[in-house]
């Protein structure tokens, strides 16, 4: 009953910022002017490339054999600049690919054709607030928007995908995703993999049932440890293949899964080289026995096939590992006996497991060496201009913004707080051009919290007053569930806006055996823009924060996370 008297107050205050006494009391900010949808052109921005969007329900064959598979669908038409922007992947779902170059001015028309809410972000684009996607921009079915932006970005991979808050998991999940990549001068001076040898490589897992339509979890528990799916696919397709001559490719992995947590490895242990994650190309490329691969992430990989026999082939896997989530949630979830007797939950859970646990070993695709060449690129010693944030180049040395990972029973939290449109809490305000220091950990429990106390001072970005949210009021009760350690599992952590690095990841509570199956395969030397924080983690970040003004998203990137209000943002003025 207080649950419910408590959404409702919320729910007004949120209702109520919209309101003309809120721009009053809190003028150059927010709602009543930021949140307005932009649907005309701006004269005075010169795009160099203008592609008109939409998004649809849309039937596509994704099994080999029988229907057609209902999705939603990212359409795409190039309007004006170089062809090869927009580069279609026949009979998918997956949006086209966006081929970008570093200083272009690009302007987007969206327009939402489907039946419910939705919004386009850039994931891993430095844009202005108005084009990043925040989901206070959902269109309506049938309404449009203008996104302007020029690319700042360096060389890199990202991904665009749905962003309307409650609806992103599911739509995502439906096909609301596409990929982007980046060149620039410098790139391009680099002897890497072009054309041909430069391959897309979109990881997600599905749930098709005997009508190969797409199945998604419903209730509180398939959200709590996040959907994953019996079918892995690549680029859209199961069993993927690939065709590859003796010679170097450049692979852009984007870990597209609503929650699922790979680890790449080849079958017959050659390790792997990167040569770039989230948006960037690494200082230099790193090689790993595996790599941990979480939601949101990219990984360009290097992949020689030079000195292969024709014929040969090589399988990705992603390799068994363990402690991303708990024992005994993943017990529940597949459906298994746990300890705690099998009541009404116990069996609903069963009905809708999946065989394909976190951490579980499966094929991803395989690679067959097809042709012999003497063509490749030798890997080059060095990578991307880079420099490398210390401590020093933050200015809050020893006063990091906290960004704590909580669980309370079936809500998943940052900061002690849940998703709140127009809110921000007083150390999520930071000023323009910045660097900050930020320290990801896990927040068990009310002890912590206490330490905080100014983590309870919410405000009103368009009131204007101080608003006090009710902390807490859920407690630990509900469910059986209850309990710190029991919650802890691995949160991918995405930041908006700039790529940050990461100064240091240190284990505190993890069992040591569990994380022995991880640790070689984090890559934490370059820019990032979500990083995997495992149970007991507490991983310190540098972040700029610089160019453009407003509200930018964090989130867990474990989409059934972020749909359950584990989403927070940064205020920049
Ligand atoms: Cu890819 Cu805010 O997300
Ligand atoms: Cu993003
Ligand atoms: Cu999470």
């Amino acid at each position: 009953m207080t649950k419910k008297i408590n959404n409702n107050r919320r729910q007004f205050l949120q209702n109520s910022a919209f309101g003309a006494a809120a721009l009053t009391a809190f003028p150059g900010m927010l709602f009543a002017k930021t949140g307005q949808l932009q649907n005309k052109a701006t004269p005075s921005f010169k795009a160099d490339v203008e592609i008109k969007f939409t998004s649809r329900d849309a039937n596509i064959p994704i099994l080999k054999k029988g229907p057609k598979t209902k999705v939603q669908k990212y359409y795409a038409e190039l309007l004006k600049g170089p062809k090869n922007t927009l580069v279609e992947l026949e009979n998918n779902y997956l949006g086209p690919i966006l081929n970008y170059v570093k200083g272009q001015k690009v302007r987007i028309y969206y327009k939402n054709m489907m039946s419910e809410p939705s919004i386009i972000h850039w994931h891993g684009l430095h844009v202005p607030q108005g084009s990043d996607g925040h989901p206070m921009y959902t269109l309506e079915p049938g309404q449009s928007y203008v996104y302007e932006f020029e690319v700042m970005n360096n060389a890199g991979t990202s991904f665009y995908h749905s962003h309307s808050h409650n609806l992103t998991a599911e739509q995502v999940y439906n096909g609301l995703a596409g990929l982007i990549t980046v060149t620039d001068d410098e790139e391009q001076k680099l002897d890497l993999p072009r054309g041909e040898y430069d391959l897309p490589f979109v990881i997600q897992d599905r749930t098709f049932n005997a009508q190969n339509q797409l199945q998604y979890l419903h209730g509180m528990h398939g959200k709590m440890t996040g959907f994953l799916g019996e079918t892995v696919l690549v680029n859209g397709t199961p069993d993927a293949e690939f065709s590859v001559k003796t010679r170097a490719y450049r692979l852009r992995a984007v870990n597209g899964s609503n929650s699922r947590i790979y680890k790449l490895g080849w079958d017959d242990g050659t390790p792997l080289t990167a040569i770039g994650t989230d948006a960037h190309l690494l200082p230099k490329p790193e090689t790993r026995p595996y790599l941990m691969f979480a939601p949101g992430e990219r990984i360009d990989l290097w992949l020689d096939f030079s000195g292969r026999a024709v014929g040969s082939k090589l399988v990705m896997y992603s390799l068994p590992y363990e402690g991303a989530m708990p024992p005994k949630m993943e017990e529940q979830r597949l459906g298994k006996k746990s300890s705690g007797g099998m009541g009404m939950g116990g069996g609903m859970m069963g009905m809708m497991s999946s065989g394909l646990g976190q951490g579980d070993k499966f094929a991803i695709a395989t690679f067959k060496v097809t042709k012999k060449v003497s063509d490749s690129p030798k890997l080059p010693k060095t990578l991307g201009r880079f420099e490398r944030l210390t401590e020093r180049d933050v200015d809050n040395k020893n006063n990091p913004i906290p960004i704590g990972i909580s669980m309370k029973p079936m809500r998943p939290q940052l900061n002690g707080k849940s998703f709140s449109m127009n809110r921000v809490l007083d150390f999520e305000k930071v000023e323009l051009g910045s660097i900050k220091k930020i320290k990801i950990f896990h927040d068990h429990g009310p002890m912590k919290m206490k330490e905080g106390e100014k983590m309870d001072k919410d405000m009103d970005m368009s009131g204007g007053k101080m608003k006090m949210e009710s902390g807490g009021g859920m407690g630990m009760m509900g469910g059986g569930m209850g309990g710190g350690m029991m919650f802890s599992m691995a949160h991918p952590i995405h930041l908006h806006g700039q790529q940050f690095q990461i100064l240091s990841r240190e284990i505190e509570g993890m069992r040591q055996e569990e994380y022995k199956t991880v640790k070689d395969g984090f890559l934490d030397t370059g820019w990032k823009d979500t990083v995997l924080v495992m149970p007991g983690e507490e991983i310190v970040i540098a972040k700029p924060f610089q160019d453009y003004k407003g509200l930018f998203l964090y989130h867990c990137h474990n989409l059934e996370h972020e749909d359950l209000g584990m989403m927070r943002q940064f205020y920049i003025s």
